[in-house]
């Protein structure tokens, strides 16, 4: 019986041993304050090698970050607009107003304040980076490389669900997943949304600010250069607009103006890339066969991303790769 004690105890005490060396080693090697370390190591699993710039194993900037992430990663322009941020320089705003060319746009800033008295206007937002955030991102594309993934538990773990334009969830569960926390849209594109989701409009046009607040309120515009959803099912309370000044940002210095403009994956992707800690990457690219449509379309050669002609999908394909080889995303090639 003392023998066997005495055992018990010098396992336990080997094992305390190792257990206190190992964690001594690993805030020792990694650069942060050990502090840090025994601090925020047990709260999320994926936490437990954070290196003190956020509180994931891996953070989008790190001390000694890549120089072509560097040059381009830029945390000074707000990816959502606010009343403050929203006055745009000439340039961004004649860029902004070339995309879909509108025709006697109305005056911005009255727009813009009459925008603001329906949604919430929140400089803040996403803005608490540090070393106890681990926001951890899945932005899902429509590819049809989904079909088959089953991504769906994966996606479904993230914080941060990004889905875009016409994406359903219902009947694709087990491969796209059932949350999404952001819905990115546009007034051409713009579905239904549940009450939990933010939809993020991407505004191309003077009109598309006066539509969001028309659809949310007195439905009275119906039309910009197509017949569009006088209505729209969104929390008020959750609407966001992604910044004219960011979308420049994301062509000029993320695409190098490569295509008219980047597509809505490309622009979720840097949305994404701006506020999240970890980002995966669903639902881009082609399918095995070489097919670029939907993931719920049956029809392989309906709506196909990459004929576009607006977006440059080679160039996108190559920028989102090198994130990639830098490890700033994790691309899931689905099927
Ligand atoms: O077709 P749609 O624009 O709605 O798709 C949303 C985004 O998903 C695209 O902007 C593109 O970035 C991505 N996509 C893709 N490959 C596909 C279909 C969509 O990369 N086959």
């Amino acid at each position: 019986m003392y023998l066997s004690m005495q055992k018990n105890f010098r396992t336990f005490t080997v094992l305390a041993f190792i257990v206190t060396f190992t964690m001594f080693l690993f805030s020792f090697t990694l650069r942060d304050p050990s502090l840090y370390f025994f601090k925020y190591a047990i709260r999320k699993s994926d936490s437990f090698f954070s290196n003190g710039q956020c509180g994931c194993r891996e953070c989008m900037t790190e001390l000694d970050d890549d120089p072509w992430f560097t040059e381009r990663f830029n945390l000074s322009v707000p990816p959502l607009m606010s009343r403050r941020n929203s006055l745009l320089t000439d340039d961004t705003y004649h860029w902004w107003q070339r995309l879909q060319g509108q025709k006697d746009p109305a005056n911005f800033r009255e727009v813009v304040e009459k925008l603001f008295q329906v949604i919430p206007d929140d400089d803040d937002l996403y803005k608490d980076a540090g070393p106890e955030r681990c926001r951890t991102c899945a932005v899902v594309g429509n590819s049809g490389n989904l079909k088959g993934s089953r991504y769906g538990p994966l996606i479904d773990s993230s914080d941060v669900i990004i889905r875009m334009n016409m994406a359903p969830t219902s009947g694709f569960e087990e491969d796209v997943g059932s949350r999404t926390t952001h819905h990115v849209m546009y007034p051409e594109s713009a579905i239904d949304l549940d009450n939990t989701t933010s939809l993020l409009l991407i505004p191309f046009k003077t009109l598309d600010l006066q539509w969001i607040t028309s659809a949310l309120t007195t439905g009275s515009i119906n039309e910009t250069y197509v017949p569009v959803r006088s209505r729209i099912k969104a929390n008020k309370n959750r609407v966001l607009i992604y910044s004219p000044t960011f979308f420049k940002y994301v062509y000029d210095t993320w695409l190098e103006r490569h295509g008219q403009y980047p597509s809505t994956g490309f622009l979720s992707l840097l949305f994404a890339v701006h506020i999240c800690d970890k980002v995966n990457v669903y639902g881009f690219g082609a399918d095995r066969y070489g097919n670029w449509h939907h993931y719920w379309q049956k029809n392989y050669h309906g709506g196909e991303f990459r004929k576009t002609g607006v977006h440059d999908a080679d160039h996108e394909h190559n920028v989102t790769m090198l994130l990639a080889d830098k490890h700033k995303i994790n691309i899931f090639k689905g099927f």
